[in-house]
């Protein structure tokens, strides 16, 4: 994801991954991980965070050994640990190796990876600090509401990936080759201050996905959807999609932002509203909007208010979340508190090089 350890280009003999209780065995190119190795071969290795954050992707090594790209100790338990579990997304074989992954069923395959180029069709602004990043795709690349691509840096910014979640529904977007995502600028982030810099139309990238398990699970619980920034995109698609299908649970979605200058994609939300099949709330909250500003929405923290908008029925809720961590961090400790069950709670969280460093 963040493109940190550099491929060992030494050649070596082929490797071989056996997928366990799958009984698939893959062809390994060198430097490439466990999981990366399953996902282009379109197995449906569970993974969400792809750089040892989150140990969705862990298995059990039956035979062989791997090098070890991060420290797995503070994600798996001791008892894991004494078993010979592994991250999927961290371990590169150093020789043939056998994994046995749980969940995994005989014939399961996801959407396969695709590795392809892209040429930037245009950019929009969205708000003074997030535009609208339209990708023409020499490949067709298919993905689920909610999943991430990872784009290359380009060739002058040096070697990495960054992932951005898609941003539209399949359903609505105009072929297989378009991609739009929402691209926030960080402040002195790498790509990011290079794409924001000046019009990139017709810029070559390479990019690489789909990536994530972030999705819509069925059920009829409500849903409650949270997110700040740039996390619009993934819930903005997963909630069209939702629509498209005709789902008719109620939403509450709480949209945190800075100031009414870094709200967006309101009309967006406005026509979910009106098309929606069941209730369908959109909260944007501000907490740093001028006192005696013409604001007269809500304030503060989106923690802040969860408790109030969803009221008695917050256990029964279903959670989909996106954006800063800190954000998804204190809501899921307030979820947690109030009774909701840790597997209903979903989220990305958009972690960049500050936070994996
Ligand atoms: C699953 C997922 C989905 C995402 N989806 C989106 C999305 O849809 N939209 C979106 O805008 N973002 C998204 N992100 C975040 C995105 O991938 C990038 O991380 C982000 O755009 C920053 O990229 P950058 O190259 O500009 O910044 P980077 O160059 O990665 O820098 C980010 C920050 O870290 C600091 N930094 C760099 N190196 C270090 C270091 N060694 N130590 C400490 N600090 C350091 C930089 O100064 C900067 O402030 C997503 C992230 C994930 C994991
Ligand atoms: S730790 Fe491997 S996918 Fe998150």
């Amino acid at each position: 994801m963040f493109g940190l350890f550099k491929k060992d280009k030494t050649p070596q003999a082929p490797r071989h991954i056996s997928i366990q209780p799958l009984g698939e065995t893959l062809e390994h190119k060198n430097g490439d991980t466990i999981l990366t190795t399953a996902l282009e071969a379109g197995i449906n290795f569970p993974h969400n965070c792809r750089v040892g954050g989150c140990a969705t992707c862990k298995c059990k090594l039956v035979e062989g050994e791997v090098q070890e790209l991060t420290d797995k100790s503070y994600l798996l338990s001791a008892e894991e640990m004494a078993n010979n579990y592994i991250l999927g997304c961290q371990s590169v074989p150093k020789g043939d190796v056998v994994v046995e992954v749980d969940g995994l069923e005989a014939g399961a395959s996801s959407i396969s990876m695709v590795k392809t180029s892209a040429t930037i069709s245009s950019v929009r602004n969205l708000t003074h600090d997030i535009i609208e990043l339209n990708l023409s795709l020499a490949d067709g690349m298919d993905y689920v509401a909610g999943q991430y691509a990872d784009i290359e840096l380009p060739a002058e910014l040096g070697e990495g990936t960054r992932s951005y979640s898609f941003a539209q529904s399949p359903q609505l977007r105009r072929g297989d080759k378009q991609l739009s995502f929402h691209v926030r600028k960080v402040p002195n982030g790498e790509f990011t201050e290079w794409l924001h810099a000046s019009d990139r139309s017709g810029a070559a990238l390479n990019l690489s996905g789909p990536y994530g398990d972030f999705h819509l699970r069925p059920g009829n619980a409500p849903i409650l959807a949270v997110a700040g920034g740039s996390g619009m995109a993934p819930l903005k698609a997963l909630l069209e999609h939702a629509r498209e299908e005709g789902v008719t649970r109620d939403v509450v979605y709480l949209f945190g932002a800075r100031t009414q200058a870094d709200l967006y994609c309101l009309e967006e939300m406005e026509a979910l509203t009106k098309g929606w099949l069941a209730h369908f709330q959109f909260v944007p909250v501000l907490n740093q909007e001028d006192e005696g500003s013409n604001w007269a929405g809500r304030r503060g923290l989106v923690t802040d208010h969860i408790q109030e908008l969803v009221g008695g029925r917050l256990s029964e809720q279903h959670v989909y979340m996106c954006g800063p961590p800190p954000m998804i961090d204190a809501a899921e400790a307030v979820l947690k508190d109030a009774g909701v069950d840790g597997s209903n709670i979903h989220y990305d969280k958009f972690l960049d090089s500050s936070h994996t460093a």
